[in-house]
């Protein structure tokens, strides 16, 4: 229905070819600024599209003899094709407002909107219109916000432009808007502002406990030797906490740089699993739990970052030993998975603990950073609350994936899957 009013309009307005290009001119040039991304690029291309709308309208008037022009219903098919395929939702307007023009994102934007009819009976949203008429008016392009709470909540800038007509007919004179999704960038900013609110209170915590202790070390306590042992022994504890917040945060952002160049090395993940549960051996006795490690013959190679993987491992043999402690035992198990149909051979890597389990509730945001079942356990423990946010980092960045089964009282089980090594020989001569 729709694509016939708009055609029907199209031929009812002579030379119409014409104004559909330079509207996808305009569309288009404000596109090319969208993916760029740059401010100044969209403010400079709304005013290069409604040049080239303009300077489009004008040629239809008069086409100069040695432009080549192309047939009237090949452009017309050529941009249809273009408008279509701009992935925002670009809509025209007439001075009245009434729709003119709308390609497919626009109409899968507002499914309810028909050429003709005013825009404002499908776009409820006054800063939008008003702009329309501001730019109507004065000829002066503007951008303003929109947001869609339904059926999910987007946020889109929306940059409207004029595109004249020409002097002798001003009724072509029309207003061009275009939509770009600010959605991901502003959940983006909302994560990192939220990112910055949890390191800084995580950091003025132990902060304020060490000044309160100073303070009360060079005051009231100040003869006490014994308080002063206790308390400096309280304040390295601190200390040492923001230490190991500084170093995950530091690990969290190195990791995240290189999150797109992927590892280099061929690593075989056994010496890796062997030598951090030796590294870990202390804290296991010291908790008394024991580690069992089972593997493969051979090898199992991966492509990988060494430190990287040491750091999986330690995480998870770590978590274990501090959260499932009172199971007495961990299990850390290495396999191979071999080649189903179309899948590619895997490395597997489980540790396995017999302690409290995690609540259903828990499970799918563990990952996040600084999200903790029991906050007070984790920081009576030592927990930064990014231990798992820097495995998760890590796999994705080997192109892995990790899973986590738990059951309240049946302890919880961490699955680390990499792809394997192609050439990781399973008789150990690889
Ligand atoms: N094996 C486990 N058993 C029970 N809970 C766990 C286990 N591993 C992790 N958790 C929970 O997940 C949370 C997040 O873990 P992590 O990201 O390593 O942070 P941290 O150990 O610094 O608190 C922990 O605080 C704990 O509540
Ligand atoms: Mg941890």
């Amino acid at each position: 229905m729709a694509g016939l009013s708009e055609r029907s309009f199209l031929r009812r307005l002579a030379g119409s070819e014409a104004l559909r290009a330079a509207l996808v001119a305009a569309a288009l040039l404000l596109g090319f600024a969208a993916a760029r991304g740059s401010l100044d690029g969209g403010w400079i291309a709304a005013g290069l599209a409604a040049a080239a709308a303009g300077a489009l309208l004008g040629r239809w008037r008069e086409p100069p003899a040695s432009v080549p022009v192309a047939a009237p219903e090949e452009s017309l098919a050529a941009a249809d094709t273009l408008l279509a395929n701009i992935p925002d939702p670009v809509i025209m307007v007439d001075r009245r407002a009434l729709v003119r023009l709308a390609n497919e994102a626009a109409r899968e934007l507002l499914p309810a909107l028909r050429l003709d009819h005013p825009l404002s009976f499908y776009l409820r949203a006054p800063d939008v219109l008003d702009g329309i008429e501001a730019v109507a008016r004065t000829g002066a392009p503007t951008k303003v916000e929109y947001e869609e709470r339904v059926p999910a909540q987007r946020s889109f800038e929306v940059q409207i432009s004029p595109v004249r007509g020409t002097a002798s007919d001003v009724t072509r004179d029309g207003v061009v808007l275009f939509f770009r999704d600010q959605t991901s960038a502003r959940r983006l900013e909302h994560m990192r502002v939220d990112f910055v609110a949890n390191a800084s209170h995580e950091l003025r915590t132990p902060l304020a406990s060490l000044l309160g202790f100073i303070e009360t070390l060079q005051g009231p306590a100040r003869g006490d030797a014994a308080a002063r042992e206790r308390f400096l022994e309280i304040m390295r504890a601190q200390a040492q906490r923001m230490t190991r917040l500084i170093e995950d945060l530091l690990s969290l952002s190195r990791i995240e740089l290189r999150a797109h160049v992927p590892p280099e090395g061929p690593i075989d993940l056994k010496p890796v699993a062997a030598q951090m549960i030796d590294t870990m051996g202390p804290l296991a006795r010291e908790h008394g739990v024991d580690i069992a490690f089972s593997a493969p013959e051979g090898r199992l190679m991966v492509v990988g970052d060494r430190d990287e993987l040491l750091r999986v491992v330690e995480n998870l043999i770590e978590n274990a030993v501090k959260y499932g402690g009172t199971g007495k035992r961990i299990e850390v198990a290495l396999a191979r998975t071999e080649p189903a149909h179309a899948r590619a051979a895997e490395v597997e890597l489980t540790v396995r603990d017999h302690g409290p389990g995690i609540a259903p509730e828990h499970l799918p945001r563990l990952t996040e950073r600084f999200y903790r079942a029991d906050v007070v356990e984790s920081r009576q423990k030592g927990g930064t609350g990014l231990g798992l946010a820097i495995v998760k980092h890590i796999v994705a960045r080997h192109r892995g994936r990790m899973t986590i089964e738990s059951e309240l009282g049946k302890g919880a089980v961490f699955r680390v899957t990499l792809p394997a090594l192609s050439g990781s020989d399973p008789r150990g001569n690889a």
